[in-house]
């Protein structure tokens, strides 16, 4: 139980700040973890508000489970089906603010049995949703070397993709890897230059972490979906952690907020052109997490808080 008291929200006060609550407004947290956010939206919504929250782990929807409060709703899904959700609950365009808190909880990294961790010895599972999907164990075992080290140089941007994965694949034929620290063994064998700060393994848990997830499509089907649910003034707030999710984030944002522009001559009907002058968002902020939050929370290091509003 400890464990799960200790996810520390990063940003947490600068993330509720850019929602801009009303009292009575719809809010939809689509990362629920332990609950940080979701608590902290409740304490400022009024008796007619509601916050619906979203997390792909059974053990997080769990927790959510747990409050009791008529304002909130809690839901086991995956926040790529964020439109078919605010379908069924009535609520598209109706929504004053939407938050992804991205990436894995504390509850998960540090718990070994998620098998997260490079660190602690776990099996080697790295699913969310352990009832979904394939486990890094068998999604390793019957890859090529060309689809890991495509994994690992994308997901990971680890530089030693090739020489990494060759080695997973000889060391998988003589027997299946299912731990986590024999896999992190193989990669700290694999890699000619070790950088002092980094654990090896870090970037090559990252790329497999984000595979098995499949996060960074995940990311893109939900962004799309909030402009539709999200009512004229509403605003969307997204915490990432590492550059391939504030690219999606910052192009996102970027593209819905930048009018196209027209080749000169282009022949183009007045639909295509009202539908080009359309720009959805208006870019609110970018936020780094301050030097005090860095020393108290290290996971906030590499943290980038984007917010942008649904235009009126
Ligand atoms: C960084 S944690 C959120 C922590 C939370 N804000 C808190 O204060 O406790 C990210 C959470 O998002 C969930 N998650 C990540 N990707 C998801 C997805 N595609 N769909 C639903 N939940 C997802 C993870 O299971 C994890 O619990």
């Amino acid at each position: 139980m400890n464990r799960i008291l200790k996810h520390i929200p990063v940003m947490k006060k600068e993330l509720i700040h850019s929602l801009k609550i009303k009292e009575n407004g719809i809010y939809i947290d689509s990362t629920f973890g332990t609950g940080g956010h979701s608590h902290e939206i409740l304490k400022k919504l009024g008796k007619d508000g509601k916050l619906y929250s979203i997390d792909k782990d059974p053990i997080a929807a769990s927790i959510g489970n747990n409050i009791k409060d008529s304002r909130f709703h809690i839901i086991n899904e995956n926040f790529s089906r964020l439109l078919d959700y605010a379908k069924n609950k009535k609520i598209i365009g109706k929504v004053n603010g939407i938050i992804f808190d991205l990436g894995v909880s504390s509850l998960q990294i540090d718990d070994y049995k998620r098998g997260f961790s490079f660190k602690q010895d776990g099996p080697l599972d790295m699913r969310m949703n352990p009832n979904h999907g394939i486990s890094a164990s068998e999604w390793l075992f019957k890859s090529n070397v060309n689809k890991i080290a495509f994994v690992l140089k994308n997901f990971g941007e680890e530089r030693f993709s090739k020489k990494i994965a060759y080695a997973i694949k000889y060391a998988s034929q003589i027997k299946k890897i299912t731990s986590t620290l024999e896999l992190a063994n193989i990669i700290r064998k694999a890699i000619p230059i070790k950088n002092k700060f980094k654990h090896p393994a870090k970037r090559s848990f990252q790329a497999i972490r984000i595979y098995i997830n499949q996060e960074l499509e995940e990311i893109k089907k939900a962004l799309e979906s909030t402009l539709k649910i999200l009512r004229p003034g509403g605003r969307i707030s997204i915490l990432s952690f590492h550059s391939l999710e504030d690219r999606i984030v910052k192009k996102f944002m970027i593209k819905n907020s930048t009018k196209a522009t027209i080749p000169y001559g282009m022949a183009i009907t007045e639909k295509q052109l009202n539908d080009l002058k359309i720009c959805k968002l208006k870019i609110i902020n970018r936020i780094s997490p301050t030097q005090s939050e860095i020393n108290d929370n290290p996971r906030a290091r590499s943290s980038i808080l984007r917010v942008a509003e649904i235009k009126k």
